[in-house]
């Protein structure tokens, strides 16, 4: 699986000319020094893993499409630099610190795909349900992304085989056609596959006749996008359920979407205000976007209470402590969530059994905890974690996009300083972290290698 590499020649500029908010040289060091209580408001951004597959709904309509609400992250500017390459016009504007993004797909070349651009993230995968629908034709290299499991394509494949088309796999490039169009399916997923749900609902909406999504994800980040293609004028039955009925064939107006919030963002700042003993506002948050994390977060000491204005997220009064988890599909504790939460229950009184049921290899952060003193050990698929009574700071490598986040966690909270190289992860998922956590008292700072 392809590790991430912004120094790929004319990258940069590619990413510029999409993305001009987009700062590639913000330090590649990110030193954190340790135990100071984060105080205050963190802004939430719009969700990464919801504007990803709204952005490629753009490719639907000839009509203009605005996002409001899009996170500053790196994703979001190596998919808009893909986009373009696709023929998409992408208008920026920022007002009141809302980034918006609207999309003009008026013409689609559906043969400009960049391998370097696919390479670095899972859900170019997407463009392949889009293009075929709006083209009738795709051709994609194998999507790269974190190295979290084996990630493979099947149901993606195996729906749109379903919808008609022909798809073909040689040399890592997946070649898509359907010449007289996609048609309704009744498509039963293995598994409640995120990027599979996607792929299908965005090819569906233009296929004819009606297809329907059995055992379809629940994650809100595919409610998100089906309101967006609603209010496109797709007609879409099931939004949140396991049932999504899709009846295609109407061609599809623009659309101005609010993107939701970042729930895994939202989890990650409720461990990092308990795991400081500080107290964050979150404004946006709700304790429904987290579904079952919000019974674990309890359970683990994390007080969180829905205000008006959000949610507020301190240390319980009784302290942090160990619970057992398993990572399942939405509303089931979010396998994103796996890593902050075991940068918490490191720190936690007693012991915790955490169980990665979704992918097969996302225990990366295990090690570089390890080195900040944590006590983890890992059998097959579930760790076990004894707390300690502090992490030390050490310098640690960023692994994925959500070991990032857990490293950063272990830093605010540990003695000392640490030191995190590999930020692409970071800054992949996660929009001005380093600027939203100075403002809440963390004493962190982004610099160039000396
Ligand atoms: N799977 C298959 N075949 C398929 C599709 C999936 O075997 O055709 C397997 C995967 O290998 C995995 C499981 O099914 O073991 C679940 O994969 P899913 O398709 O649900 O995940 P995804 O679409 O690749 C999205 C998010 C991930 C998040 C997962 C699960 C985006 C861009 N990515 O991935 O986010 O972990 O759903 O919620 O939405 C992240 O943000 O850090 C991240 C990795």
């Amino acid at each position: 699986m392809m590790e991430q590499d912004i120094e790929v020649p004319g990258m940069k500029s590619r990413l510029a000319a999409a993305a001009p908010w987009w700062q590639p040289t913000n330090g590649s060091l990110l030193a954190i020094r340790g135990g100071r209580p984060l105080v205050g408001t963190y802004p939430i951004s719009g969700a990464k893993n919801a504007v990803l597959p709204l952005m490629v709904s753009a490719l639907l309509t000839p009509h203009l499409v605005t996002l409001r609400n899009v996170p500053a992250n790196l994703d979001v500017a190596v998919l808009a630099a893909l986009l373009q390459r696709l023929g998409c016009g992408l208008h920026w504007s920022t007002r009141g610190g809302d980034l918006a993004l609207t999309l003009s797909a008026d013409r689609v070349h559906p043969a400009g795909i960049d391998a370097d651009l696919v390479a670095r993230m899972r859900a170019s995968v997407l463009l392949l349900g889009a293009l075929l629908a709006r083209c009738g034709e795709a051709r994609l290299p194998m999507p790269g992304g974190d190295a979290i499991g084996l990630r493979a394509i099947d149901f993606h494949i195996a729906g749109l085989r379903a919808m008609g088309a022909t798809v073909t796999q040689e040399g890592g490039l997946i070649s898509a056609t359907a010449p007289a169009g996609l048609r309704g399916a009744d498509i039963l997923l293995p598994q409640p596959s995120v990027g599979a749900t996607e792929n299908l609902l965005l090819a569906a909406v233009l296929a004819n006749g009606t297809t329907t999504i059995r055992n379809a994800a629940r994650e809100p980040e595919i409610a998100d996008l089906a309101t967006c293609l609603v209010a496109m004028g797709a007609r879409i039955t099931g939004l949140g359920t396991h049932r999504l009925t899709v009846t295609g064939g109407t061609a599809l107006a623009g659309a101005v979407h609010h993107v939701m919030p970042d729930r895994i963002e939202l989890g990650t700042l409720a461990c990092a205000a308990a795991m400081t003993d500080g107290e964050l506002r979150l404004p946006h948050g709700r304790l429904d976007l987290l579904g079952a994390a919000a019974d674990s977060f309890a359970g683990a000491g994390i007080d969180l209470h829905e205000t008006d204005g959000g949610l507020v997220a301190r240390r319980a009064a009784g302290g942090l402590r160990g619970i057992d988890i398993t990572t399942q599909p939405f509303p089931g504790f979010a396998t994103d969530l796996q890593a902050p939460t075991m940068a918490l229950l490191t720190v936690a009184a007693g012991a915790s059994a955490i169980s990665e049921s979704i992918f097969e290899q996302r225990f990366r952060h295990v090690d570089e905890l390890r080195k900040m003193g944590a006590d983890i050990a890992v059998h097959g698929r579930t760790a076990r974690v004894r707390g300690v009574d502090r992490l030390r700071g050490a310098a640690v490598t960023c692994t994925d996009v959500r070991a990032a986040a857990a490293l950063v966690l272990g830093g605010l909270a540990a003695a000392g300083e640490t030191v995190l190289d590999g930020l692409d992860h970071l800054d992949r998922g996660y929009d001005r972290m380093t600027e939203k956590l100075a403002a809440c008292g963390a004493a962190i700072v982004r610099s160039d290698r000396p």
